[in-house]
């Protein structure tokens, strides 16, 4: 939470990669995997903005050069972590919600993970918007499986990095958002304090509080940082050691204005940034298109988005810092 720094999260399943290099026409492969996060993960002067990175299970055992990568990211200056969910089923009876797996065998992983050099930890929920969704249980079994998971991280010496996501899939509005997501906080909030996590030894990963993709009516920048604002405050103690935003499907640049427009607040509650996905590797991952050849424009195009969302976090992005765009 290094102030005008943020987080890549990089983390990515091999499912889910082979998903978006579907898109360039790349083959997914363990090594294809190993070039696209090597050409990421070596971009010259990354930490200027960027201050941790969300590894997977196959990443982190990989390497760059020889090095292997938490090593690799600590010689820049940049802590490695670990996503260590296994990923979202459906949860019984409960007709659209998901549950999110990984708890079995967790704490021999984390001691194995933090062997390798993780120093802090990842676990996503989500939670569907509609009409009569979320239901409680959907929220109470996912609020208790990620108290689980971060109570076992701390046991571990690790930060964990709760992430209860909100999809922005669906009509609803803003204010509907804001009622999930407050409701969704205080869940998570409630089973933290059962399992005695350490809310000064973590970090909330959240969305930005946002009409659903599909709603016609879109709220201006201005309301959705106040509204988002509001809404942490009622919902996320001050004790919280951090607040980091995801993208969750918002295009580069909205995602950057909107994470300006939060930060320009100068909220003293707790240090906020980005732990942007999506929103930080779209540009990236086009300039690349699996050539090593491409790999320069490609790093060019992370250290353009993270170098806007390390201003973003000062309040300080502008047009012309978008259009400084050395790649
Ligand atoms: P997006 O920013 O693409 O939503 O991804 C962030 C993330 O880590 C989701 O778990």
């Amino acid at each position: 939470m290094t102030g005008g720094k943020g987080v890549l999260a990089a983390d990515e399943s091999p499912s889910t990669l082979e998903k978006r290099f579907k898109a360039i026409a790349v083959l997914s492969t363990e090594a294809s995997r190993r070039d696209y996060r090597a050409v990421l993960l070596s971009t010259p002067r990354l930490n200027d903005a960027i201050s941790g990175v969300i590894l997977q299970d196959e990443t982190i055992r990989q390497a760059i050069g020889g090095v292997p990568i938490p090593a690799w990211l600590e010689a820049q200056g940049i802590v490695p972590g670990i996503k260590v969910d296994g990923g979202t089923v459906d949860l019984a009876h409960f007709a659209g919600e998901k549950i999110t797996q990984g708890l079995d065998g967790l704490r021999g992983r984390l001691a194995v993970y933090r062997q390798l050099g993780a120093r802090f930890t990842k676990w996503r929920a989500v939670i569907t918007v509609g009409e009569v969704l979320p239901t409680r249980a959907c929220l109470a079994a996912n609020a208790r499986a990620m108290a689980l998971f971060a109570a076992r991280s701390q046991e571990a010496g690790l930060v964990p990095v709760v992430e209860p996501e909100v999809l922005m899939d669906g009509r609803h509005t803003l204010a509907r958002c804001e009622e999930v997501t407050r409701e969704a906080l205080e869940v998570v909030f409630a089973a933290l304090s059962e399992h005695r996590v350490s809310l000064e030894a973590m970090v909330l990963k959240t969305g930005m509080v946002l009409a659903g993709s599909d709603c016609p009516r879109q709220a201006d920048v201005g309301t959705v940082a106040e509204v988002t604002l509001r809404c942490l405050r009622r919902a996320a103690p001050a004790a919280v050691g951090g607040i980091l935003f995801l993208s969750g499907g918002q295009t580069e640049v909205a995602a950057t204005v909107r994470l300006n427009a939060i930060c320009a607040h100068h909220d003293p509650t707790w240090p906020l940034s980005f732990s942007f996905g999506r929103a930080l590797q779209e540009s990236a991952l086009k300039a690349w298109q699996g050539l090593a050849a491409n790999a320069g424009a490609a790093q060019a195009a992370l250290r353009h988005r993270a170098g806007c969302n390390g201003l973003a976090v000062r309040g300080k992005y502008t047009a012309e810092a978008e259009q400084a765009n050395e790649a």
